[in-house]
């Protein structure tokens, strides 16, 4: 203890002139790893165990340790403890507490370890935690897309490429899209999880330690998978902090566009959906504006992710082996990574039950963009007619139909048949916008059939 009642610093040894103030406030990271305590307490307990068992402490001195950390762990989650930034980091302020506490037990319980071990198992920790919540929340949005797909299994609307209409398809099938697309998503973060889930404790600062340790033990203490093959590695590593925050990217990449979707087709000219109240804002001068503030905010917050996921590559690529200080810096970017991930899931979780669709709206722009020409084609091809004949073919009716300003199952046959002798009466039944979208009858295919089936393979997939 020094004079006026602030506990030294573990390294301060070697030291004799005070840390310079502002250093001391730069080099901390108390004020945001603070965070980890609770992972921190949870991995000092299985390297007390594990020295105990090992004779590197006694049971007493075991036991002793353990009711201390736990003793913290409950006065940090009260809001009472005193976190110091003259200690540096969450680990020091909890080891330091810890003596505090029950004096000279405390003193041992670093022995055979290092903060660089304890930092790297930490994060895993946390992260193996966050994943978790992060995959269930995926899970959750994936049931309520389900949900709307069945419901809407049947509710044409034109499917676009380059945002023109291209062919109809059903709202159920559209959903199922983004389904598919989380489905990767959650299980790109389970591979992620494989990685996430070993264990640094026993690299030490870099090269192991001279106390017979025993690293499987712990590792089944904390429920890694194994303990890490190679000190060196183990301590200075961040890649699974990468690949995270590059899965997090993709997800937010498709959250993004999906946002981009509800945007347009909640506006005025396009009108196919309508978002619940409760998901909007309004405007503080404009009285008629209801603004999808949420999915805008989604598509906002892909930036900082992306951003994030750059943060890191770049604070890896420098360091030489084996632990630097940079590390310390993957913390934050990590952190908003995934609070606002899991925020942004939940958001979309809750919201997506909460659309409604303007079936009548994406019916009517469906009949608008000519959907059904492609359908024509086909049917001439059926007939006999080349398929570039048969494009050549509709284009001029397309054209006939623009200056006519009606669609092409608004035409006479007559009409029709002035483009090809091979069009006959049962034209319209592939130019009918349900004839067009339930000939598309194949696995993969947009058919209401189709969907339904999809449906429930993906139902048997999630329950995997
Ligand atoms: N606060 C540090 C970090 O987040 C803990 C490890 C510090 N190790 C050291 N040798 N300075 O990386």
């Amino acid at each position: 203890m020094s004079d006026n009642n602030i506990p030294e610093k573990p390294w301060s040894g070697r030291f004799n002139e005070p840390t310079d103030a502002f250093v001391e406030a730069f080099t901390a990271s108390v004020n945001f790893d603070q965070r980890l305590y609770r992972y921190d307490i949870q991995g000092s307990i299985a390297h007390a165990t594990m020295l105990a068992k090992a004779d590197i402490l006694t049971t007493a001195e075991r036991d002793e340790i353990i009711s201390g950390l736990e003793a913290i762990r409950e006065q940090i989650a009260r809001g009472e403890f005193k976190w110091s930034v003259s200690l540096e980091d969450v680990h020091m302020n909890i080891e330091s507490a810890l003596t505090q506490r029950i004096g000279d037990a405390g003193k041992k319980l670093h022995t055979g370890r290092s903060r660089n071990d304890q930092v790297a198992t930490d994060i895993r920790l946390y992260m193996r935690d966050e994943i978790k919540i992060i995959c269930a929340e995926i899970l959750r949005l994936q049931q309520a897309l389900l949900t709307m797909a069945e419901q809407e299994a049947d509710t044409v609307m034109p499917g676009f490429t380059h945002l023109q209409t291209a062919q109809p398809v059903t709202f159920g099938h559209h959903m199922m899209a983004w389904f598919e697309m989380l489905q990767r998503d959650r299980e790109r973060l389970a591979d992620c999880n494989k990685r996430v889930n070993i264990m640094p404790l026993g690299a030490a600062a870099l090269a192991g330690t001279t106390y017979p340790i025993d690293r499987h033990y712990t590792a089944e203490l904390l429920g890694f998978e194994r303990p890490a093959e190679n000190s060196l590695d183990a301590v200075s590593d961040r890649d699974f902090a990468i690949e995270f925050s590059a899965a997090a990217s993709l997800i937010m990449m498709h959250l993004s566009r999906f946002s981009e979707e509800l945007v347009i087709w909640s506006s005025a000219q396009f009108s196919f959906i309508e978002l619940s109240d409760s998901f909007c804002t309004g405007s503080s001068i404009m009285p008629q504006k209801k603004n999808p503030d949420v999915p805008e905010l989604v598509r906002g917050k892909t930036g900082r992710i992306f951003g994030h996921l750059i943060s890191l590559l770049t604070l890896m690529k420098g360091q030489p082996l084996a632990y630097n200080k940079d590390n310390q810096e993957d913390k934050e970017p990590l952190f908003d990574t995934i609070d606002n991930l899991k925020g942004c899931l939940k958001v979309f979780a809750d919201m997506i039950p909460a659309i409604s669709c303007k079936h009548d709206n994406m019916r009517s722009a469906a009949m608008q963009g000519f959907a059904t020409a492609t359908d024509l084609a086909d049917y001439l091809v059926r007939k006999g007619t080349p398929f570039r004949d048969a494009h050549e073919v509709v284009g001029k009716a397309v054209a006939y139909c623009i200056e006519k300003d009606k669609d092409l199952s608004a035409c006479a046959l007559e009409e029709l048949q002035q483009f090809s002798s091979n069009i006959e009466q049962n034209v319209f039944d592939v130019l009918t916008l349900e004839g067009s979208v339930a000939a598309r009858n194949h696995i993969g295919g947009t058919a209401p059939q189709q969907v339904r089936l999809a449906i429930k393979r993906a139902h048997l997939k999630i329950a995997e």
